[in-house]
């Protein structure tokens, strides 16, 4: 057996918008006076928006209510949106297209399993929309990586069994997500630490894909 489809995580992955997470982020702590940094913002790596905003919070003495918990919420996505704005297909990360087309080549299906609730916008900007066969997304999903939910549900709208999918990823929730999901797990960048990913790559441009391709022996 073979891995037949590939799912691709988005921020991260195919694009960086690391940097517009934190901006926006970094505006609503001082605005609010809460201490955050660059360390803290990796901990949001792959996470959903308000569990992003339950660790920042963290940080506060203040209690918020769910109300002012979801305002928060809906500045920071203001001002990221804002900042998205700016995408273009030059943010596209090193490595995406040639392994898109490589792919299409083989007739392997791609998927997109993002927990981003602005996943359509993000490949709206960067000129990818109809490059993938499915996108599963936190708009579809009642629960963020590290739950499998995402991935499942891009493997079910490709007609794939989990069993032969791999998903490539930069955060550690999103590499134990594809694991809970049985699936074989790629690591990149900061996710290439991760003790439990099947394959770990600086970054997309140097990927063996008869290494992706193949099923691990031994599943964890
Ligand atoms: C993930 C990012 O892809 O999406 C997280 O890695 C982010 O940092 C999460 O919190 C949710 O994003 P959004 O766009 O729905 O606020
Ligand atoms: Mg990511």
């Amino acid at each position: 057996m073979k891995i037949s489809s590939i799912i691709f995580d988005l921020d991260g992955v195919i694009v960086s918008t690391d940097e517009y997470h934190y901006q926006a982020w970094k505006q609503i702590s001082d605005q609010e006076e809460i201490y955050f940094d660059r360390e803290i913002n990796e901990r949001l790596r792959g996470v959903s928006r308000m569990e992003s905003l339950d660790i920042i919070l963290s940080h506060s003495d203040k209690s918020y209510s769910e109300n002012e918990k979801r305002l928060l919420a809906q500045r920071k996505n203001d001002i990221y949106c804002e900042l998205l704005n700016k995408l273009s297909p030059d943010d596209i990360l090193p490595g995406v297209i040639d392994l898109l087309l490589s792919l299409k080549a083989r007739n392997i299906k791609v998927a997109i399993g993002s927990s981003s609730k602005n996943t359509p916008f993000i490949l709206k900007q960067i000129g990818l929309t109809s490059n993938f066969d499915a996108i599963a997304d936190g708009n579809s999903i009642k629960n963020s990586k590290p739950d499998p939910e995402v991935f499942l549900l891009a493997a079910k709208m490709l007609g794939i069994p989990p069993v032969e999918c791999a998903v490539i990823e930069d955060a550690q929730a999103g590499i134990d997500a594809a694991k809970a999901a049985g699936m074989k797990a790629v690591g990149i960048g900061s996710a290439a630490n991760c003790l439990n990913a099947d394959m770990k790559l600086s970054d997309l441009t140097n990927l063996d894909i008869d290494q992706l391709l193949e099923v691990n022996e031994f599943r964890s």
